[in-house]
């Protein structure tokens, strides 16, 4: 399998700062609550809450993953709940890709009905190009072609999580 670099390490810890700072001075005075969507968000949750800088509180979500397929199935399924409520509180979802937009929207359909303070998303790559919904993510980090991506955290029938870069697999 042959990998291209789409976006390097360099680049991509230059504009997960640059996220950090405006979400630091959005939420400024609010009761933060970072909810990372398992597994592939892992890697950009835990850099972008380190470029934070105001007090916040980390939980996790997991839902249904492709499997082997590069495709969503279109059902959206959850598999892990947050462990903490969340009434009256500010709540950024951490994604690490939108793509049909099924998954954002299930959860914060989900969690709005837990009447919170506010919800909003964080999403390292937009791939509008896919969507199926009307979903519009607040925080994007870079806006991709219609390629199918790996590394920091995002895998290929589970692996490839590990790669310290964003690439497309090229075969
Ligand atoms: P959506 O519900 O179609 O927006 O899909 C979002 C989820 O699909 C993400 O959380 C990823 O886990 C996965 N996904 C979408 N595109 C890619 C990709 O290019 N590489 C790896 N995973 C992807
Ligand atoms: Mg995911």
């Amino acid at each position: 399998m042959q990998i291209e670099v789409l976006l390097g390490t360099d680049e991509i810890a230059k504009r997960v700062k640059e996220l950090g700072e405006e979400i630091s001075s959005d939420y400024a005075d609010k009761d933060l609550v970072a909810v990372g969507i398992l597994k592939g968000a892992v890697i950009f949750l835990s850099d972008l809450i380190r470029e934070i800088a105001v007090p916040l509180e980390v939980d996790f979500m997991a839902t249904s993953s492709y499997g082997q397929a590069t495709k969503t199935s279109g059902v959206v399924q959850l598999l892990k709940d947050l462990d903490t409520p969340i009434a009256g509180r500010d709540i950024l979802i951490v994604e690490d890709i939108i793509d049909s937009g099924l998954t954002l929207s299930y959860l914060s359909q989900l969690l709005l009905s837990r009447k919170p303070a506010s919800i909003k998303t964080a999403v390292l790559l937009d791939k509008p190009d896919r969507r199926q919904t009307e979903f519009v993510p607040d925080y994007v980090g870079f806006t991709i072609p219609d390629e199918f991506v790996i590394g920091y955290g995002l895998d290929f029938s589970h692996k490839y999580r590990e790669l310290p870069y964003i690439g497309v697999v090229r075969n």
